[in-house]
């Protein structure tokens, strides 16, 4: 089992057209200001884990845009630029083009017919799941995962198309360490997972199951205690964080960045 030690992040902080983005959480319209404070403590919580964070401008254009994991997947060897699902979000990938570029790796990307928001796609330790969603449609999960193998990664497709509640796969799925992984109630039970220890988000916390593990720390939302008790009793070091006003716009932790 490979632990990954990240060195760098990408972010893009919200811009003024933050509340125009894709939302079905029906919590009312985000703050920016607040967004904006939330996202400054999230670039600070990254370079506390020891990642030169690049901050890319604001993006007007795309409304989404902070939700910058969507648009790739970065592995130690190859990044991949995704296609995005949502046809609101094509146009995210050309703009952070550059900067995934800019890492030095080989790039790759998802072609037609295919999509893939990278929300879909949980890495645990050289094994990928991927999800097949509302976003991410069979042939794109099929074209990530040939990419992969050909690096020598593992990739197994998850099908999350009957769970309305999961906008992506890494909405109810995160990597834990070792072969541990958080999910949710309808993740709980799935033959792809056969074989990993499971830590069940109550499904009162489920937000809360999109966590990052960054070089031994995990990132989690504040705000959801038992969550975050179950973490600790297993000796997880926790960097809680506010997310408040992305949650408004269905985005969680791992949305906000790209790790390599
Ligand atoms: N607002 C994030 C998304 O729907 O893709």
């Amino acid at each position: 089992m490979t632990t990954p030690r990240f060195t760098r992040a990408i972010v893009r902080p919200p811009s003024s057209t933050f509340a125009q983005g894709l939302t079905r959480a029906a919590l009312g319209p985000p703050d920016l200001a607040l967004a904006l404070a939330q996202h400054e403590a999230y670039g600070r919580a990254l370079e506390s884990c020891g990642l030169a964070v690049t901050r890319l401008p604001p993006d007007p254009d795309h409304p989404d845009s902070t939700f910058v994991e969507d648009t790739a997947v970065l592995t130690p060897r190859l990044a991949v630029l995704s296609r995005p699902g949502a046809p609101e979000r094509a146009g995210e990938v050309a703009s952070i083009r550059g900067a995934v570029e800019a890492l030095g790796l080989p790039v790759a990307a998802i072609e037609a017919p295919g999509t893939l928001d990278g929300g879909d796609v949980c890495e645990a330790g050289g094994t990928f799941f991927v999800g097949i969603s509302g976003r991410t449609n069979e042939e794109g999960a099929r074209q990530l995962a040939a990419l992969l193998s050909k690096e020598g990664f593992e990739a197994t497709a998850v099908d999350v198309r009957g769970e309305p509640d999961l906008l992506h796969l890494k909405s109810g799925l995160a990597w834990l360490g070792d072969r541990t992984l958080a999910v949710t109630g309808p993740l709980a039970g799935r033959p792809e997972l056969a074989g990993w220890d499971l830590v069940e988000v109550d499904l009162a916390e489920s937000y809360a199951a999109n966590c990052v593990l960054v070089n031994g720390r995990l990132l989690v939302a504040a705000g959801f205690p038992r969550f975050a008790a179950a973490l600790r009793a297993r000796g997880t070091e926790l960097v809680e964080l506010e997310t408040s006003e992305f949650r408004k716009m269905d985005g969680g932790l791992s949305c906000l960045s790209l790790r390599i």
